[in-house]
């Protein structure tokens, strides 16, 4: 049993936190956000994500797992320290390191014995001596210390199953002592541990998302390319995807990747490498293809429709992705935002992304369920790939429609059973002939 503090409770810190208290340690989680940790003392959880409540539930219960917003406090025994905080965008794509800095400097402040701080934000290369150096000079008292990078792989929507079940666990730092202990307390998740130095641990986090994300945009420009030639781009993916050297993993064709993590991380990247003189094309391209995805969907639709002005469009999902409540950069936003412009009106459904979504966009009207949306709907726009959305009544969804139109960003239906039901379908990267009918069905859902 370790003492151990993590600082933020959102989708990392506080998975982070029941995680190891379910491993047997004592955790004290802390937030600035006095409303987060007050629910979080109610049992409230300020997030989605599957299995989160009853793991935290069952650690409070076991008095494993604590929730304060006092750093002495969260400080007073602990020998680890998680530091699990924001880095959003900053104005020129770099990575905003203010709550980083803040949390360091707290830690600096409140720490009254040994300490191995361990960094969970995703930050740019550097920051891990960054950090070590905001300490030693904010301590009231020489206390040792050291900074070891651990940077987090999970996927929300899966998160607890991810912390449980790592593929790998990647530290870095220049004690190995530190870096050792960091490594037995993973121990029990039994992943391959990476040891290797603070630069090299936190370049690990930015070339996997990068990579990750060039997978997304590579299989969208291969979308592109099967609408011009007659191709299947979901046969396209499965037929690369059983090769190991390439993986079916990340090639779905679609309207692109969003979240709170491949956009910022992958402009903070080419952020790093632009400020040393580098000029990252790759990742440039990446980023521009992922952009062009939410137009190609606008102008979809309007070559269906006609002109969008005062035409009703419903979004069938907002979150960024499946089994989680997060709206941040999702595209569906952006959809919103710019069907609004072309003077349409928006309504949606999503299973756990409306709340959020109303906070932020107050002006998409929300529906009860798909089919409530879907009526007198001009088109419906599929934005996320949530399970429930994939055996839908489509009978019913066409018969309350003003016009039968669906444009698919997820490729979750078939196109062949989609006309017979009678809709106007379309999707991504699937070739249709001059007749409009995809040339390609694609077979039953695996
Ligand atoms: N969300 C993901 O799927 C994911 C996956 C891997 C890595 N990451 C990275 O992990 C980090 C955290 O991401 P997140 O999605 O959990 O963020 P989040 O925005 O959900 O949560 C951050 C929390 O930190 C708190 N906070 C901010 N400043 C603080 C301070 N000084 N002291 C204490 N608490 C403070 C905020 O109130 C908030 O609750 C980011 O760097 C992100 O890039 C996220």
């Amino acid at each position: 049993m370790k003492e151990i503090a993590v600082i933020g409770t959102g989708y990392v810190g506080l998975v982070t936190a029941a995680g190891f208290s379910d491993l047997g340690n004592r955790v004290i989680a802390l937030d600035v956000d006095e409303a987060k940790i007050a629910g979080l003392n109610k049992g409230q959880m300020p997030i989605y994500e599957p299995g989160l409540e009853e793991m935290v539930a069952r650690n409070v219960a076991a008095e494993r797992l604590f929730f304060t917003t006092s750093y002495p406090e969260a400080l007073k025994n602990a020998e680890f320290v998680f530091i699990a905080v924001g880095t959003p965008e900053g104005v020129d794509g770099e990575a905003d390191l203010k709550y980083v800095r803040s949390a360091a400097v707290s830690i600096a402040k409140a720490m009254v014995g040994p300490l191995i701080v361990i960094n969970k934000s995703t930050v740019p290369v550097g920051t891990g001596d960054w950090v070590a150096d905001i300490i030693s000079s904010e301590e009231k008292e020489p206390i040792p210390f050291s900074v070891v990078s651990c940077p987090e792989f999970l996927r929300e929507g899966s998160a607890l199953l991810d912390f449980m079940n790592p593929a790998r666990t990647v530290l870095g730092s220049t004690d190995s002592d530190a870096a050792e202990k960091v490594a037995q307390l993973h121990l029990p998740l039994r992943a391959p541990i990476v040891i290797t130095n603070l630069r090299t641990a936190e370049m690990i986090k930015y070339a996997s998302n990068a990579f990750l994300a060039t997978k997304i945009s590579f299989i969208n420009e291969i979308a592109n390319i099967c609408e011009e030639l007659g191709a299947d781009v979901k046969e396209v993916s499965s037929g690369m995807g059983y090769d190991p050297r390439i993986g079916s993993h990340f090639l779905d064709a679609g309207l692109g990747y969003g979240g709170s993590c491949f956009p910022k991380d992958v402009k903070a990247l080419a952020h790093m490498a632009a400020e040393k003189g580098r000029h990252p094309q790759l990742l440039q391209a990446v980023m521009d293809i992922n952009l062009d995805r939410h137009r190609l969907l606008i102008e979809r639709t309007e070559n269906l429709l006609g002109s969008l002005n005062e035409k009703t469009i419903g979004l069938l999902g907002l979150t960024f992705k499946p089994n989680t409540d997060d709206i941040r950069e999702a595209p569906s936003l952006d959809l919103a935002r710019l069907l609004m412009e072309k003077g349409a009106k928006i309504r949606a459904f999503d299973p756990a992304g409306m709340p959020r979504t109303k906070q932020e966009m107050p002006e998409i009207e929300m529906a009860e369920n798909a089919y409530e949306l879907a009526r007198d709907c001009d088109a419906l726009l599929v934005c996320t790939e949530w399970n429930e959305f994939k055996h839908l009544d489509l009978a019913r969804i066409r018969e309350v429609m003003r016009c039968p139109v669906i444009v698919d960003g997820r490729n979750i239906y078939d196109p062949k059973k989609m006309s017979e039901v009678g809709f106007h379908y379309r999707g991504v990267g699937r070739g249709y002939g001059p007749d409009g009918q995809p040339v390609n069905s694609s077979p039953e859902p695996r």
